[in-house]
């Protein structure tokens, strides 16, 4: 190593711990139609805070204005001991824009990555390894000098598991030699079975593990991300790389939750180690995830899914009532599920309602709180009770709240038999009033065309739907109807496209749609007129996806 590069002062992670990195925010949000906006990266950042992971890998500056705009957020705002992590690739321009999007941050974590297997090499990088390892150090090189001996700087040998392992051992001791604090073994294509990658992580941890961190990715295109995670922390890894709900690029990343809950219900299986996981924000934490992001949670997937504390069969019931132990490995209460349902009444009190959002996860006072007690009391002369699964509803609609430049002033929709309807809006744009008519097949298409009526002239667009859905909260006639719709400006068509979703939440289906689409509306406004508050702007291309 050159004299002038400061000698790491890592590894960094306490005996007894795995380190916890989260990468909902970067590669969980490349999965396709996962794009936040920055305020609701932001919103997802404050949840991992909450639920005390080590490390937040915020995004990959080097993609968007609107990608590095939200890491430098995540990066200014987040304290308390936690790491923020940029991506890189080892490219000139990528590290220089990732460490100016981290360099404000508590704990700034670079993190570089180059992809190591031929077959990526050859195919999509066009370089040999030679060159691979000449950039590999150059990058990790750069990383410290310019961060200092306090930052943690990974390196990731992108499509580890099938890289020559020689070749491997060869790079991660380089990059070490250079100044990486943790080397990253990703399993990119989830190709790994967990003996063989356990016997790999073992391989580099007896190489570098005394200098370095010895870091797992691993994708789950087998299902067998959770598992390689684990054979890997028992052959010696010390950093988790995962993701909320497991979500991520194809089939999606380790599931945060899955790792950590087997960590802490098997400890004899992973002796003397723990992660300093708040286990009880996890729940709150996949709603909100799964929310923004609009990729609803299995029933069936474990930890949870709605069916993973519920018992069907008379058998397990009985068990159950007579000991929970029976069939449950651990308690709902552990991964933040309250137990009790039944809420807030009309005559409920403003405490009352915060202890309830405690027990859900959330922590709310002041201003925050009387809004959502506002809600729930006018919600509570719609419904004859407020449930839990409200609450978590009207808390997940503050997230999306956006600025709007276009505003419902007012609605009307006439409906018949055979399908006809007649909608109108009248839409406040930009503080003038604009109203148009429209006819459609049912009462929400026609109330959309008639918004797109009347923006059109005014923005020289409308938006586009390319997806509806719409979920009732709970059970019963009153239920909230939940909206989720995913819409593009119709002027940009490309492939590229920006899409953005949009939520509404009513006890009326037509006002949540309606509400829906305005959000929508918004925000692919706001990306139009400040250009960076959108944080996935297009698909990276092939060479440039990690
Ligand atoms: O899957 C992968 O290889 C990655 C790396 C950038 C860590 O996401
Ligand atoms: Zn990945």
């Amino acid at each position: 190593m050159s004299s002038a590069v400061p000698r790491p002062a890592g590894p960094f992670v306490p005996a007894g711990t795995v380190r916890i990195f989260d990468t909902t925010l970067r590669d969980g949000e490349q999965a396709p139609g996962a794009g936040l906006t920055a305020a609701e990266k932001l919103d997802v950042a404050r949840q991992l805070a909450r639920l005390k992971v080590d490390v937040i890998e915020a995004g990959f500056p080097a993609a968007s204005p609107g990608d590095f705009e939200a890491v430098r957020r995540i990066a200014q705002e987040t304290r308390g001991g936690i790491a923020v992590a940029a991506l890189a690739r080892c490219k000139d321009g990528d590290p220089q824009r990732a460490i100016e999007a981290i360099k404000v941050a508590e704990r700034p974590h670079l993190h570089v990555f180059i992809a190591t297997s031929d077959i990526h090499l050859k195919h999509k990088l066009r370089i040999d390894r030679e060159t691979a390892l000449a950039e590999a150090v150059r990058w990790v090189r750069h990383g410290r000098e310019q961060l200092g001996r306090d930052a943690e700087i990974e390196f990731s040998a992108e499509d580890a598991s099938r890289t020559d392992l020689d070749f491997l051992l060869q790079i991660y001791e380089a990059v070490v030699e250079a100044g990486a604090s943790t080397v990253n073994i990703p399993d990119t294509v989830g190709y790994a079975i967990p003996a063989e990658f356990g016997a790999l992580v073992e391989r580099v941890v007896r190489l570098v593990g005394e200098q370095a961190t010895v870091s797992v990715h691993c994708h789950n295109d087998l299902g067998l991300a959770t598992a390689n995670t684990l054979a890997a922390v028992q052959a010696g890894a010390r950093q988790v790389e995962v993701t909320i709900n497991g979500l991520g690029e194809r089939a999606g990343n380790a599931s945060l939750e899955e790792v950590v809950m087997a960590l802490r219900t098997r400890p004899t299986q992973f002796p003397d180690l723990g992660s300093g996981i708040v286990t009880e924000q996890l729940t709150a934490a996949s709603r909100l995830v799964s929310y923004l992001t609009g990729f609803a949670v299995q029933p069936n997937k474990a930890i949870v899914g709605g069916n993973a504390f519920a018992h069907e069969s008379g058998i397990h019931q009985d068990g159950v009532i007579k000991n929970p132990l029976t069939y449950e490995i651990m308690t709902p209460q552990s991964v933040g599920l309250s137990g009790s349902q039944l809420t807030i009444g009309k005559l409920s009190g403003r405490r009352g309602l915060q202890g309830k959002l405690k027990e859900l996860g959330y922590d709310y006072e002041g201003d925050a709180l009387d809004d959502i007690y506002r809600q729930a009391v006018a919600l509570a002369d719609l419904k004859k009770e407020v449930t839990d699964a409200d609450l978590h509803a009207l808390v997940e609609q503050r997230a999306s709240e956006v600025p709007a430049s276009v505003a419902i002033v007012g609605w009307n929709v006439t409906s018949s038999h055979g399908g006809h309807a007649t909608g109108s809006v009248t839409l406040s744009v930009g503080g003038e009033d604009r109203a148009a008519e429209a006819t459609g097949n049912g009462p929400v298409n026609a109330l959309f065309a008639a918004v797109d009526q009347t923006l059109q002239p005014v923005l020289g667009w409308h938006p586009t739907l390319t997806e509806y859905e719409i979920k009732a909260v709970t059970a019963g006639e009153d239920a909230q109807g939940q909206v989720l719709v995913r819409c593009r400006r119709s002027s940009d068509e490309g492939p590229g496209a920006l899409v953005v979703t949009g939520h509404g939440l009513s006890t009326n289906i037509i006002e949540a749609s309606l509400e829906a689409y305005l959000v929508a509306v918004n925000k692919l406004h706001g990306a139009e007129i400040n250009g960076v508050a959108v944080a996935f702007v297009a698909p990276r291309s092939s060479e440039s996806a990690p």
